[in-house]
C-alpha cells in the first residue's frame, strides 16, 4: 500500500508494534549501503542448522539485529515473524535458502522511505496524526480462528479480539472527522457486525496454510474483507 501510493501522497507516515520491523525500515531508510554490508555474512548460513543458530541469536546493534531480521524473514517457515509470551521469537525453518536482495532494488525502497516518518507505536496513537482529507490503511493481525489456535500473535505484545473492536470504533470516529481508510483482515461475521458502519468488500486470496508437517505449506483459498470508509466525495 506504501509503495503504490508513495509518489502520490504528499507526507508519509508508517507505524507497527514490532520492534524488529521498525528497526529493519529504519535502517534501510537511513543506511542501506551498512543493511547491504551486513546481509552478506548470510549467504554462508544456508540450510536448518544454520537457521536454528541464527534464530537463538540475539545481536544488540541495531544494524546486525536489521541483517538477522531479514535472514530470518525469507528463511523462517511461512515468512512468519512470531514472537511467544517473553518476546523470543519462535517459527521453525521453512526449508528456504536466503536469496538476499537486489542492490537497485534496496536503494529503490530507501529512496521511497526518505521524508517517511516510522513509528514504533500502536495503531491508536498512529491514528492521531490524522487530519481531514487523510487517507489511513490498517493491516492488523488476523485472530486466531479457534481459541484453541497456537497462534499467539506477532509479537509479545498480543492483538485481541477487544483491539480489533476499538479499531473499528476509531474508524467510525475518523470517518466523522473527514479521514479516509481503509482495513484489510478475514471475513466472518465478527468484522461485518463492528464494522456494519462502513462498506465490507469480500474476497477471496490465495493463502499458504501449515499442512500437515509445519515445515509445509499448501495454498488454499482464504476469505477475506477489504473494510473502506471516510467522508462521502
Ligand atoms: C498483518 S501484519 C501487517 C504487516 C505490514 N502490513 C507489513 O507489510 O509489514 C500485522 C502487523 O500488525 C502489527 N501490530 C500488532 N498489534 C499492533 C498494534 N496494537 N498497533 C500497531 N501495530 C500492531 C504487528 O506487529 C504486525 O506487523
Amino acid at each position: 500500500m506504501f509503495f503504490a501510493l508513495r509518489n502520490r501522497a504528499q507526507a508519509c507516515f508508517l507505524a507497527d508494534l514490532n520492534t524488529e520491523l521498525v528497526n529493519l525500515w529504519r535502517v534501510v531508510q537511513q543506511e542501506p549501503k551498512a543493511f547491504w554490508d551486513h546481509i552478506q555474512p548470510y549467504f554462508k548460513r544456508q540450510g536448518e542448522d544454520a537457521y536454528y543458530v541464527v534464530r537463538d541469536e540475539s545481536p544488540d546493534h541495531h544494524l546486525e539485529r536489521a541483517a538477522r531480521f531479514f535472514y530470518l524473514n525469507q528463511t523462517a517457515w511461512n515468512g512468519l515473524w512470531r514472537e511467544n509470551q517473553r518476546g523470543v521469537f519462535n517459527v521453525p525453518w521453512g526449508a528456504r535458502d536466503f536469496r538476499g536482495v537486489d542492490v537497485d532494488f534496496l536503494s529503490a525502497v530507501s529512496l521511497a522511505l526518505q521524508d517517511v516518518t516510522i513509528r514504533e507505536t500502536d495503531f491508536r496513537d498512529a491514528a492521531k496524526n490524522t487530519e481531514r482529507g487523510d487517507f489511513i490503511y490498517f493491516d492488523p493481525p488476523y485472530l486466531p480462528i479457534s481459541d484453541t489456535s497456537k497462534f499467539a500473535g506477532y509479537n509479545g505484545k498480543r492483538f485481541r479480539k477487544n483491539d480489533l473492536e476499538e479499531l473499528a470504533d476509531l474508524c467510525k470516529h475518523l470517518t466523522k472527522r473527514g479521514v479516509h481508510w481503509m482495513v484489510s483482515n478475514r471475513d466472518n461475521e465478527h468484522i461485518r457486525e463492528i464494522f456494519s458502519h462502513a462498506t465490507v468488500v469480500p474476497f477471496t486470496t490465495r493463502r499458504s496454510v501449515a499442512a500437515q508437517s509445519k515445515r509445509h505449506v499448501q495454498p488454499k483459498d482464504s476469505p477475506e474483507v477489504v473494510v473502506v470508509g471516510g467522508p462521502k466525495s
